[in-house]
């Protein structure tokens, strides 16, 4: 298949979207209220993680308050929307901002923390021209210019992905962008083949255990998935497209030792001009799930599985065990109130109380697929109000005891959004621990990093948070098998960062 064949299955030739206008007063609003000694109001919490945003942290060296293992050395990476304001022009849905990546190096008793844009093409075109100048995902700019391929989006802002002397800043709906693992320069677009050039490379890629790597792509409307099978370093084996029915919006995936999982929506997609592309999505209360079980070996659709509709972002792991197939999901609360939230969170509005009552649907679940029967059939994991699942990435795709996630607890006020406080799940003993930060943070992702030649689930959690009544940002170290006990280290940073999506970290040869 030539490029123009597989741009072409996938819909991206002719791509085309509109035009309109947006001013905000918010954010200066929020500058004003931030240079007053007044207490933050809660609402604002989220919102205030990107005042004050520099457009690169230089290398800062801060010290941890106790010395970490000598196993946990290494690099955390981690990537998130930083840039939501620029001249007159603001963005209204967190999924907007602009990218920006950030390394910790780990070393004995002290981080080194730096932090740079990705230089997307987006990002330097609206920096000269002062202001932004298309569309956000979230947000209509009325004097927008049109969008001709997906990269004219491209905010390169959700994950990374490490690649030897460079890390992949990836976004979800086009390519990802190279930058230097050390300095963090952006060095240009990630192109892995002159067909897949342009192509969405979404921002979970999958590691299988012996380091082979696999991804997919999709765009709204075409009914079509791409698939990456490819090398540990990066480089691509084979692509296929299949069919699928709802692939209008496809976060996330999983793989199992066999299969390549995909979990899909049934969220609708209606092509417009007026509205931001996240209003061009909308929920069919009477669809269902759909998920495919991709073999492997033959990149075909081997297995086709029906369960009634619920939203999620992320998967935790997903194994064969005999017969059957199990798939970890944290599920979301509905597409509909999240979005909203999410908009309100921005924009330091109050919840409505349907956003509130929304989020007790955040529970954490797991697919049950019957092989033979070729049924399946969900239970409850005992996590609730719970996102950002993490697990020990040396069993990817086989069976895991342990699953930790971000977790919220009863009393973190209405109006914060986000979560405070870490879970760790252990499927032997059938219990959950818990650790929360105070009311006055918003934890940001824990990744899994294991201990060397331990046994599964062993290891390290290692993760931000945003203290938003004091404007600073920290990161701590879990005993992953102790998680009640609190952090074993902590290092804060003399300053905050915006708040960011997902990480992976990178131990020390
Ligand atoms: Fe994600």
């Amino acid at each position: 298949m030539n490029r123009r064949q597989l741009l072409k299955s996938l819909g991206l030739l002719g791509l085309n979207a509109g035009i309109a206008s947006n001013t905000a007063a918010f954010a200066s609003e929020l500058v004003k209220l931030s240079k007053t000694n007044a207490p933050l109001s809660p609402e604002l919490a989220f919102s205030s993680s990107f005042l004050s945003i520099p457009e690169s942290y230089e290398p800062t060296r801060v010290k941890f308050d106790r010395a970490l293992p000598s196993d946990l050395r290494g690099t955390l990476f981690r990537n998130g929307p930083a840039k939501m304001q620029r001249g007159d022009t603001q963005y209204h849905h967190w999924f907007d901002g602009d990218g920006m990546v950030h390394s910790f190096d780990l070393h004995g008793s002290e981080l080194v923390h730096r932090a740079k844009m990705v230089q997307t093409t987006k990002l330097i075109e609206e920096k000269s021209a002062g202001r932004f100048l298309r569309d956000g995902f979230g947000t209509h700019l009325s004097d927008a210019l049109p969008v001709l391929k997906p990269d004219d989006l491209n905010v390169a802002n959700i994950s990374v992905l490490p690649l030897g002397e460079e890390v992949l800043a990836l976004w979800e709906a086009g390519s990802a962008w190279r930058l230097d693992a050390k300095t963090l320069d952006t060095l240009g677009r990630k192109v892995f083949s002159p067909e897949t050039d342009g192509v969405s490379f979404s921002a979970h890629p999958r590691m299988d255990p012996d380091g082979h790597l696999w991804n997919f792509g999709y765009l709204s409307g075409a009914g079509k998935l791409v698939i990456y099978d490819m090398s540990a370093t990066g480089e691509l084996n084979r692509t296929q497209v299949i069919d699928a029915t709802h692939t209008n919006m496809v976060h996330d995936f999983a793989v199992t030792e066999r299969f390549i999982v995909f979990v899909l929506m049934p969220i609708t997609f209606e092509g417009r001009h007026d509205v931001s592309f996240a209003d061009m999505l909308g929920w069919d209360e009477d669809g269902s799930v759909e998920i495919l079980l991709v073999d492997k070996a033959t990149l075909n659709v081997q297995h086709r599985f029906e369960l009634p509709p619920f939203f999620a972002f992320h998967f935790g792991n997903a194994w064969e065990d005999g017969k059957q197939l199990r798939i970890e999901v944290a599920t979301s609360e509905p597409w509909k109130e999240f979005n909203t939230s999410v908009k309100n969170a921005v924009a330091g509005k109050l919840p409505t109380r349907a956003e509130i009552e929304s989020r007790d649907l955040a529970k954490a679940q797991e697919i049950i697929l019957d092989l033979d029967t070729k049924t399946a059939r969900s239970e409850t994991l005992p996590f609730s109000r719970a996102e950002f699942p993490s697990f020990d990435p040396r069993f990817a795709g086989y069976r895991t005891q342990s699953l930790s996630m971000l977790t919220r607890t009863q009393d973190l006020p209405d109006a914060v959004f986000g979560f405070n406080q870490i879970s760790r799940f252990d499927r032997k003993q059938d219990s959950v621990a818990n650790w929360t930060y105070g009311n006055n943070f918003i934890a940001e992702e824990h990744v899994f990093v294991p201990k060397t030649g331990a046994k599964e689930g062993s290891g390290w959690l290692v993760g931000t948070a945003f203290d938003w009544e004091n404007s600073k940002t920290t990161l701590s170290v879990f005993n992953a098998e102790a998680v009640q006990d609190g952090p074993i280290s902590t290092c804060n940073l003399p300053y905050h960062l915006p708040l960011g999506f997902h990480g992976k970290f990178v131990k020390a040869a």
